[in-house]
């Protein structure tokens, strides 16, 4: 017989976890039988010590048997998802999702909503007049088969461990943990049904993981879980020192999501939105160009699909910011060689485009555009971004958080950085 006290002291002391300790664990604080502060001494614990790779497996897999599993056996196409770690500008899944649905696979994005810096991709859509995230399994798998994606919220029903885990870790300096946030992660994704994953691991100042080394030990430990789980599993390292493309926040980046489905995308966002594109078609054996669905505007007309069979209007006005300042005004003429991703984040954040609660509302238009990227030649005095807000009171505040964001040197920039650095495959 086991007790709540005696895993905490064991793993506080950097013993291991048997499987049975664990499965009692989860199902005892299921029971409400574990206390939070409990759970919450445990997590701290593994922050400090970590999990081996047997305790980690089990641990995911009490995670993922804590809910329900959506069934996409049904579907006659390959299913394959794409999860990102979170960035600044970060709208890869608007377009990624009808992209690679265009080109015959099914992509069943349950996503989060954002927290922090961080945009969500459920925030920016909600953006779209009528469009709804909310839908219950059978809706889900009838937008997929109707579309062949569907971008909508986890239901409560899915891995609801991780759902109370995470709100702990939240408030006890535990999120960042590799083997929790690996656990956290890939029990929702392998919960959703998915047969392939893409995991776009980011790095750099906005990112999670500010450190390679870190970033590639995340990304290998949830490469390592998906294959355990008998889901195709691979991971890209992508740079997040800057946003990515122009847009951060929400109607913003919608906006820019359908120019780059027009065929009008930046070109960092499409060269992380295409090689992510190839990595998902390639786990599911579709030998298709996506630069090629782009073009033919098969990956709009499906977009434009999706939001519609999700009570969306693609053609509506997007909700516009009744004020817009221009911000971080270039103290010389030079060129631009650093625009930090984290604090454009935070200044979206603060204008309004993000929430520091789970429970706060998002502001549709708030949000930065930057008018110029690394790399660019600027001349002194012109403004580098743009700031948008429902209430003026918060530009003073967005602005603060802008603060040493930028770069400027005399001599032409190094010649531009690829924003894919390193691609991690499984074994199998
Ligand atoms: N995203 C998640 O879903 N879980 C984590 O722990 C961190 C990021």
């Amino acid at each position: 017989m086991t007790d709540a006290v005696s895993l905490i002291q064991a793993k506080r002391d950097g013993k291991q976890l048997t499987d049975d300790d664990i499965r009692w664990l989860f199902d005892a604080y299921a029971k409400n039988e574990v206390a939070d502060e409990q759970m919450s001494a445990l997590l701290m614990a593994i922050y400090f010590q970590g999990l081996s790779q047997d305790e980690l497996r089990t641990w995911t897999a009490a995670m993922i048997d804590s809910g329900d599993r959506l069934d996409l056996g049904q579907l006659t196409r390959p299913t394959v998802d794409k999860h990102s770690t979170g960035g600044v500008g970060d709208k890869v899944s608007l377009i990624l999702a009808p992209l690679v649905a265009a080109c015959g696979a099914a992509v069943p994005q349950l996503s989060g909503r954002g927290l922090g810096h961080t945009g969500g991709t459920l925030d920016k859509l909600e953006a779209i007049p009528g469009f709804t995230a909310s839908l219950t399994p059978r809706q889900t798998i009838d937008v997929l088969n109707a579309t062949g994606c569907v971008i909508a919220a986890a239901g409560a029903g899915l891995a609801p461990a991780d759902r109370r885990l995470y709100a702990l870790r939240d408030v006890t300096g535990t999120v960042e943990s590799i083997p929790l946030i690996a656990s956290s992660i890939m029990s929702k994704k392998i919960a959703e049904g998915t047969s392939a994953l893409v995991l776009d691991v980011k790095v750099g100042t906005g990112a999670f993981m500010k450190s390679l080394d870190k970033a590639r030990a995340l990304a290998q430990t949830m490469v390592a879980l998906g294959e355990e789980h008998d889901v195709r599993t691979a991971a890209l390292l992508t740079s997040m020192d800057t946003p990515l493309g122009r847009a951060v926040g929400n109607a913003v980046e919608v906006e820019e999501s359908v120019q780059a489905l027009q065929g009008n995308g930046p070109e960092d966002l499409m060269r992380v939105t295409y090689a992510l594109a190839r990595e998902m078609l390639a786990l599911v054996g579709i030998d298709t160009d996506p630069e090629d669905a782009i073009a033919s505007g098969r990956a709009y007309e499906t977009y434009k699909k999706m939001i519609r069979a999700q009570g969306g209007d693609p053609d509506a006005p997007l909700p516009r910011a009744e004020h817009v300042k221009p911000a971080l005004l270039a103290p010389r003429e030079g060129w631009l060689t650093r625009l930090d991703a984290l604090a454009v984040g935070v200044a979206a954040w603060r204008l309004g485009a993000g929430r520091a609660r789970k429970e706060d509302p998002v502001s549709a238009a708030a949000g930065v555009i930057c008018l110029a990227k690394p790399g660019d030649h600027i001349s002194e005095g012109q403004p580098l971004l743009e700031l948008r807000a429902d209430d003026e009171s918060r530009f003073d505040q967005a602005i603060q958080a802008l603060d040493g964001a930028m770069t400027i040197i005399d001599h032409e920039p190094p010649p531009e950085q690829d924003p894919i650095i390193e691609r991690i495959i499984g074994s199998c």
